[in-house]
């Protein structure tokens, strides 16, 4: 494939900063570009062993400054755009809803507005299963493209709004773009404020592990190597205009997972305390991959493999998470979790 100019935002996160691993690795040839505003959620340090790589490159920039974005795009010339950055933790958002709404949905447009001028090849949209809202505990509906976006909280009703956006400028304008809604990703580089990561660090510390309301809330896991494989796909392969829901059937209640890293771990159920429910929460995501699976997208993890692989790193790499709880991150914790024993 020839040399394309790729431009990732949000590639110093969790999801975004995976991606462009995965994307330098099987494509050389590519110009990889990751901007990012170096948010809390947003750490350089996973790019320890690409940043000298010559065609790796790293811009900070807010995607809501619009005065610094157009400039980039009138410069750069990107020939694709796959757009991770964002607020992306929803207790956060129920905290402070308005920097999601800055970040998520005028972000959103003004990358779209810059897209438009530059006339990008193909721009990607990641988003997220949350934008339709939840299913309940007791049925096996799954999400489709074509279920109505309900979502509940601050951080799905501006990744929905951004969602609507993304698709205004592909009728409005012409924009080639695809939206895609994947499930929930676990793995390496996961920023220890979500349930996976923060359990096995807390379990890993001889912590105690708060699991919100009763734990059978129930999440549709998935690899984010599968995700980026997803994305990579939809980048080059995907129909113009298109959704594509992205996951693997891999629910399993919160207290299943908890409980499956604990045993892992050598740990007893003690640790788990159960704190109040999260404001809102939704019961139930599940999703239907069939569409993006008729594109010849599969995943390669089971929740099984998946998650010892992530336990396994996450022990092996404890100077990357301890970095960030033993620093600025420590008062958001002490904050939030009175169980903190530090
Ligand atoms: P993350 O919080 O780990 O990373 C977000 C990144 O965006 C950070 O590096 C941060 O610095 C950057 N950022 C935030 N605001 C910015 C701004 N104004 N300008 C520039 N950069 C900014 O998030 P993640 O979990 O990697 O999620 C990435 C994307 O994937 C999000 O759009 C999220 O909605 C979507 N998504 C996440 C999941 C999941 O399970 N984590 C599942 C489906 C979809
Ligand atoms: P999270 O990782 O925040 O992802 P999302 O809210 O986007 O699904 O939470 C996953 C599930 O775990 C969700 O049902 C809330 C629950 N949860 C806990 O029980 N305890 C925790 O400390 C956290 C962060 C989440």
């Amino acid at each position: 494939m020839q040399g394309k100019k790729l431009l990732v935002t949000g590639g110093a996160g969790f999801i975004g900063g995976n991606f462009v691993q995965y994307m330098i690795n099987k494509y050389p040839q590519y110009d990889i570009n990751n901007l990012d505003g170096l948010t809390y959620a947003g750490d350089l340090t996973k790019h320890r062993e690409i940043e000298k790589k010559e065609n790796y490159h790293f811009m900070k920039a807010d995607i809501a400054d619009r005065e610094a974005i157009l400039p980039l795009f009138e410069k750069e010339k990107f020939d694709y755009v796959v757009h991770f950055a964002a607020e992306s933790h929803v207790d956060r958002s129920i905290t402070d809803p308005e920097i999601f709404v800055r970040t998520n949905v005028l972000g959103t447009q003004v990358l779209l507005d810059a897209a438009k001028q530059m006339e990008v090849t193909k721009f990607v949209h990641v988003s997220t299963d949350e934008v339709y809202g939840e299913l309940e505990l007791d049925s096996s509906t799954l999400f489709t493209e074509e279920t109505l976006l309900q979502p509940n909280s601050p951080y799905s009703a501006s990744k929905a709004s951004s969602d609507f956006l993304v698709r205004a400028y592909h009728e409005t304008f012409g924009l080639p773009v695809n939206i895609t809604r994947c499930s929930n990703n676990y793995g390496p580089f996961h920023f220890p404020e979500k349930l996976i990561p923060l359990t096995i660090s807390r379990v890993v510390n001889n912590q105690k592990v708060p699991v919100y309301g009763d734990g059978k809330n129930i999440r549709d896991w998935l690899h984010v190597h599968d995700h980026c494989a997803a994305l990579d796909l939809v980048l080059h392969e995907g129909v113009t205009g298109e959704v594509y829901n992205i996951g693997g059937h891999n629910e399993r209640t919160n207290l299943d997972v908890v409980k499956t890293i604990m045993t892992t771990l050598g740990k007893s159920e003690e640790f788990i305390e159960f704190v109040p429910d999260r404001l809102g929460h939704d019961k139930r995501y599940a999703i239907d991959p069939t569409k993006l699976e008729k594109l010849g997208w599969k995943p390669t993890y089971t929740f099984e493999t998946g998650i010892a692989q992530t336990i396994e790193w996450y022990v092996e790499n404890k100077w990357w998470w301890e970095q960030i709880i033993s620093g600025e991150y420590k008062n958001y914790f002490k904050k939030h979790y009175s169980l903190d024993q530090s």
